[in-house]
């Protein structure tokens, strides 16, 4: 430490230190790099092979949103060679190149520098900005690495909701930068010694957080450009509050949103639509959105109903909504087949994405080769957006389910019309968009989507209003700045386990730590769950629990359940099996009843969390690390670990509006809610840590109480068994009851 502090010492006393620089160039051979400040506390980075580093499309608001910098193109005020050394500040971050490379710092209050990462360097070890250019194009590989110390914690990197991953802390980890069916990493992390870094670069590639070196790879890319932003170690609401101050803030939903909203794979026709909102209409159970699911259209690509099984959709929008006040969406999937209305205005016009030896078919889908519609296009989307007008908005359903349109094929590269891969000779397809190639590119194809649909419902509802939304768009894939949009992500199709539900915690607080909180998932999963069994109504009751303290869409039911019912025959995915909450047996129905009622008294608490996550960026669904990691050792050694007992819990909070308006920290006022989801088969007890209270909030006579039965559990720092009934998830909350459902907060 001492050793480290002289360092940087020396550092600032041999170049002069220039604040509010316009940044600095470095000329090495073919290799230009720009470094300029931006946003607060940040610095951003590009650099490029033998021309200018300009990024074709970028995720980043230039200028930000909050702080200083940009809208500055590639100025700078210092050249340095490739040896040459030179320092500038923007706010505490403190960039310095030594010789070439480049070492970030925070600055601290009392003068001394404290190293954050610089760009790694070994005697042997490939230079730590690495290029491989084959010359034929501008693009070229590229690898970056970074130091990092061997048990620093790095958190974020989007949501990985499959694949057995089950980790907050992704050190040891290498995260493949591909987005599929309910992957999708977003190459954006926080360090716990204070730090978040984001590559501003849609494409393919990995990150890898190896013992000493982070290393950032793109497959393709013409531009690295990154960003990178400190505060003090542990404050995660400054490093999201100045992320989303360079990619933007999420619009306060519509109160309907916040609701409970049902889906089921499939209402296949009308009057079942009709028959779901006249049963909650007659259970009076509220209901905030019914949702329409694939192949309600006659053609994929027609982006309208088929006129057979639904004669009448305004009718039926107009009867949902005086049967039970609620909204409808439907699902808009990418594809396109030849027999589509739109095939040959899209193929004229050139808005469908493309192989990149041609124009050759990029999968199939329920039969049929299908394209997709290249959204990065500006035409495709005003194309897109005409006919969901058209079909759906200007008759009543206002909202949209960008479903599949995870890029490359379909969002299933394992899948190719049901087969798997591994019974395919070419797995996938080298997608070309408007934009570029899907491994340069690939993670725009779902960001513009939402963009398309944000813009369309912009347009029509004549709001030019970036802070609050009428109607929403609901994904299944995003990248960095998605926030900025109208538009919540849910999980995908996850299995339909507890070890899955279990890994839905640490997916969703990882997704939340890389900036985009409006978050949601199947609730029961999406494969395998039985209606007809007690296993199978047991695990929906729990992740239906789990399902009141999400941020949105609190309990999104949607799957594809299994039962005693036989598919409708001559219906494609003609799945009869019952979702709805009376499906899951009496007794249930009755738990499930009070969940939602519950949700609907927690909706003014809701709503100031996102007033909260508008105004700061302030994450709603919270890892522990974020609240405790100052005063509970427990919580950062599990945290490291990705022990289960710390992991697989969250909080659901909002600080008192003022303290948090002024960012005091650590916020230390205003009610708070732990939620320890069940996550296991046949218990009714549950073991849950508390995390330990500062003696700040113990003065202000906080201690931990149980949800259920108000008993006091004190200051936390400890396990704590507590009953666990289906009808009474694992909840403890901080303050007061009446506040939390006032809103008063
Ligand atoms: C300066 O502040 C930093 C951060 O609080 C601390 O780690 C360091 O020990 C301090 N150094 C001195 C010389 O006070
Ligand atoms: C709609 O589905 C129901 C089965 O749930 C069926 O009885 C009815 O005939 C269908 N109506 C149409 C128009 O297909
Ligand atoms: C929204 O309106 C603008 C201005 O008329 C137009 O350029 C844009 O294409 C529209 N967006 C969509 C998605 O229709
Ligand atoms: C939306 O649809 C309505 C009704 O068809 C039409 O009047 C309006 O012009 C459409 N708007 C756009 C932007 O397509
Ligand atoms: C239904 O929601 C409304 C608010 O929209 C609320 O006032 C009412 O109490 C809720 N009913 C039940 C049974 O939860
Ligand atoms: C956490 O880990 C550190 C370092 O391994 C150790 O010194 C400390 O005792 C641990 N604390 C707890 C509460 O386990
Ligand atoms: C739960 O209990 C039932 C009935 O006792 C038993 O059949 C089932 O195997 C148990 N499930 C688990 C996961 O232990
Ligand atoms: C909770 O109960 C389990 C099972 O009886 C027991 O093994 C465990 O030690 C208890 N934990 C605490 C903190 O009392």
């Amino acid at each position: 430490m001492l050793l480290r502090a002289r360092l940087c010492l020396a550092v600032a006393t041999v170049f002069p230190t220039l604040a509010n620089a316009a940044g600095i160039r470095i000329i090495n051979g073919f290799e230009r790099v720009y470094i300029q400040p931006f946003g607060t506390n940040g610095v951003r980075v590009r650099s490029s092979l033998m021309r200018d580093p300009t990024a074709p499309s970028s995720a980043l608001y230039d200028p930000p949103i909050e702080g200083p910098g940009g809208n500055q193109g590639l100025s700078f005020d210092t050249e340095l060679g490739f040896q040459d050394s030179g320092q500038f500040t923007n706010g505490d971050l403190l960039v310095s190149v030594q010789s070439g490379r480049l070492f970030f710092y925070r600055r601290e209050a009392n003068g001394t520098d404290t190293l954050l990462t610089s760009e790694y360097a070994d005697t042997k070890a490939l230079p730590s900005r690495f290029y491989t250019h084959d010359f034929r194009t501008s693009s070229f590989q590229a690898s970056f690495s970074f130091t990092s110390d061997p048990d620093e914690q790095f958190y974020g990197v989007g949501q990985q909701a499959c694949c057995g991953d089950d980790s907050v802390n992704k050190k040891g980890q290498v995260i493949d930068l591909i987005n599929f069916n309910s992957q999708v990493p977003i190459p954006v992390y926080m360090s716990n010694k204070g730090y978040l870094q984001f590559f501003n670069m849609p494409g393919q590639g990995q990150i890898e957080f190896s013992t000493r070196r982070t290393r950032f790879v793109a497959s393709e890319a013409t531009v690295v450009d990154y960003f990178i932003t400190t505060a003090a170690p542990q404050d995660y609401d400054a490093l999201q509050q100045q992320y989303t101050g360079v990619t933007g803030r999420q619009p306060t939903p519509p109160d309907f949103v916040l609701g409970y909203q049902q889906s089921k794979l499939r209402y296949w026709n009308q009057s079942q639509v009709i028959d779901v909102a006249q049963r909650f209409h007659d259970e009076k159970v509220n209901v905030s959105l019914i949702i329409v699911d694939f192949f309600a259209w006659k053609y994929q690509g027609d982006w309208s109903f088929d006129p057979e099984f639904w004669p009448d959709p305004a009718g039926m929008a107009a009867q949902v909504k005086e049967l039970t006040g609620a909204e409808m969406m439907v699902s808009l999937w990418p594809s396109v087949e030849d027999l589509s209305v739109n095939y040959i205005s899209l193929q004229q016009e050139g808005m469908l994405a493309t192989t990149r030896d041609g124009t050759g078919v990029q999968d199939s889908f329920a039969g049929v080769y299908i394209r997709l519609v290249d959204s990065t296009n500006p035409a495709a989307r005003q194309f897109l957006w005409k006919r969901l007008n058209d079909s759906y908005f200007s008759i009543g359903i206002h909202n949209f389910w960008i479903d599949q349109a995870d890029g490359g094929s379909l969002g299933e590269p394992f899948l190719n019309n049901g087969q798997s891969i591994s019974a395919l000779p070419y797995a996938r397809t080298f997608t070309q968009y408007f934009s570029g190639t899907q491994e340069a590119t690939g993670k725009l194809y779902p960001w513009f989507h939402q963009a398309a649909i944000d813009e369309g419902l912009h347009n029509l509802t004549n709001s030019e209003s970036t802070t609050s939304c009428e109607y929403m768009s609901l994904t299944r894939s995003t990248f960095a700045g998605g926030q900025r949009y109208c538009s919540y992500l849910w999980s995908g199709d996850t299995s339909s386990d507890f070890s899955a539900m279990a890994q839905q915690i640490t997916a969703g607080v990882s997704v939340s730590a890389s900036g985009i909180s409006s978050w949601t998932l199947d609730i029961g999963g999406f494969n395998g769950l039985n209606v007809d069994t007690d296993a199978g109504r047991e695990l929906f009751v729990r992740w239906f629990a789990m399902g009141v303290f999400l941020p949105y869409g609190t309990h999104r039911l949607y799957s594809d359940r299994q039962c005693n019912i036989p598919e409708a025959a001559d219906v494609l995915f003609g799945n009869n099996c019952p979702n709805e909450p009376w499906a899951y047996g009496e007794e249930n129905f009755v738990i499930l009843k009070e969940y939602i009622a519950l949700r609907y008294q927690l909706i003014p608490y809701v709503k100031k969390l996102f007033q909260m996550l508008q105004a700061t960026g302030r994450t709603i669904m919270r890892p522990l690390y974020y609240d405790f990691s100052l005063f509970d050792d427990n919580v950062v050694n599990g945290t490291k670990a990705n022990d289960p007992s710390i992991i697989h819990e969250y909080m659901f909070v909002v600080c008192n509006w003022l303290s948090c308006d002024i960012l005091v920290f650590p916020h230390n006022t205003g009610p708070r809610i732990l939620v320890a989801p069940v996550t296991e088969a046949n218990v009714t007890s549950k073991e849950v840590y508390l995390p330990f209270l500062p003696d700040s909030w113990v003065e202000q006579g906080l201690s931990w109480t149980h949800w259920w039965t108000d008993v006091e559990f004190g200051h936390g720092g400890i396990f704590v068994n507590v009953s666990a009934e289906l009808g009474e998830i694992p909840v403890f909350y901080l303050g007061t009851k009446e506040d939390i459902f006032s809103g008063n907060v």
